[in-house]
């Protein structure tokens, strides 16, 4: 990432991750970047940090603008070490006047680093430090994602620093949501939601609220992870809106894992009574799909139908282990089924169903069971299983409009 002035004396000098893959179990097939803002005024300030692993190119972007020891504060937006993993080694070397942060981030803070001694500014909402020129006023998003989260507002540019909000991570030299292919950015910003913002919705739906009636003259957004917005700031904005009513739409997932390919012949034919209905239907093999992929598609389908064998009383491992992935996302409004093949034992319906109703997900069959291998007529009862929630996703979008 090269250091671009992103307005008149502030600078991105965050680091990009290209070959990361794995973030916590997400996917990031796309790599990411821990953005960084440095901002030149009579108070030198540097807006978070980066991963430990990418300190050096931190660094080198601030010393081709300054010398770090002139930085007078560091904020920090939110604790999680992706953006916090190098703060001890920058705070030894820069000797900052000020570390400001939140409550919850001071305490963060000294829980993961143990140093009491650091210079805190602690800011709430509302709270305002002036740099000189410019004002930085904090705007507290607890929860959004982490107890400590907010956000930095300068007023005088009106460039909100959003932390992990808004984000995606999807790496690249370019800085700005106009240099890219804006269709992979919502790509991208959609699978962030999905599987770090899911669980807050009624959270992010109180501060879009809130940031609206603080009339904020926002002509930049730049979050921590991936490109600023500030040509789609209102695509953005809308997504987010829509994203955390949980609306959904005509879309079925049949989500499955299979044994012998039994299981996965009950999710063809379900499949086939899906397709008859006209219902947008799509299937994931978990062998193939990652869960947080799965899970972009869960935010707007209306039904999740789930497929396991029985695998030693229980579930097979994968879905047990998106069930229990899913779970943590807490997706609402949504309709759910299960099916599965067995050999003599046979919980795996039951299991799924009781996964589904833990979720507050509206489990509208009983749930199919079938003894080793379908034969034609086991499959014609798949097939019917597909119809009848097709045709009840169909009649729900009828009676809701
Ligand atoms: Fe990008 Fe919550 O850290």
């Amino acid at each position: 990432m090269s250091n671009t002035e992103i307005a008149k004396g502030i600078y991105s000098v965050g680091a990009v991750d290209w070959d990361v893959r794995d973030f916590h179990g997400y996917s990031t097939y796309e790599g990411t970047t821990y953005n960084a803002f440095l901002i030149v005024d009579e108070k030198v300030t540097l807006m978070d940090t980066v991963k430990s692993s990418h300190r050096n190119e931190l660094l080198r972007n601030i010393r081709a603008i300054i010398d770090p020891e002139k930085i007078d504060y560091i904020v920090v937006n939110h604790v999680e070490m992706d953006h916090t993993g190098c703060l001890p080694e920058m705070v030894e070397l820069i000797q900052p006047e000020k570390i400001i942060c939140s409550p919850m981030g001071q305490k963060a803070l000294i829980e993961h680093f143990h140093r009491e001694d650091w210079p805190f500014e602690v800011v709430k909402s509302g709270s305002e430090i002036s740099l000189g020129k410019r004002t930085i006023q904090f705007i507290e998003t607890r929860m959004l994602h982490w107890p400590d989260s907010m956000f930095s507002y300068i007023k005088e540019d009106g460039i909100l620093f959003s932390s992990d909000a808004f984000g995606q991570h999807y790496a690249s030299n370019e800085r700005f949501d106009d240099e890219v292919d804006m269709s992979e950015v919502m790509r991208q910003s959609a699978k962030y939601y999905a599987n770090i913002l899911y669980l807050f919705a009624p959270l992010i739906k109180k501060l879009l609220k809130s940031v609206a009636d603080m009339n904020l003259d926002i002509k930049m957004i730049a979050p921590d992870h991936g490109i600023i917005w500030r040509s789609h700031i209102d695509k953005i904005f809308d997504a987010y809106a829509r994203w955390s009513k949980n609306e959904s739409e005509e879309k079925v997932l049949v989500i499955y894992d299979s044994m012998w390919h039994s299981t996965e012949r009950m999710a063809h034919a379900i499949g086939r009574g899906l397709n008859e209905t006209g219902v947008n239907t799509s299937m994931i093999n978990l062998k193939v799909h990652h869960r947080s992929d799965v899970m972009t598609q869960v935010l707007n389908a209306k039904a999740v139908v789930l497929g396991s064998s029985t695998l030693n009383n229980g579930l097979l491992p994968r879905m047990a282990g998106f069930l229990m992935y899913m779970r943590g996302l807490k997706p609402t409004n949504k309709f759910g089924a299960s099916f599965g093949s067995f050999g003599w034992s046979g919980e795996s319906v039951n299991l799924m169903n009781s996964a589904l109703t833990d979720m507050k997900i509206d489990v509208i069959e009983d749930g199919l069971r079938l003894k080793y291998v379908p034969n034609d007529s086991d499959l014609e009862e798949c097939v019917a299983m597909g119809k009848r929630i097709g045709e009840r996703v169909i009649k729900s979008f009828k009676t809701d409009s």
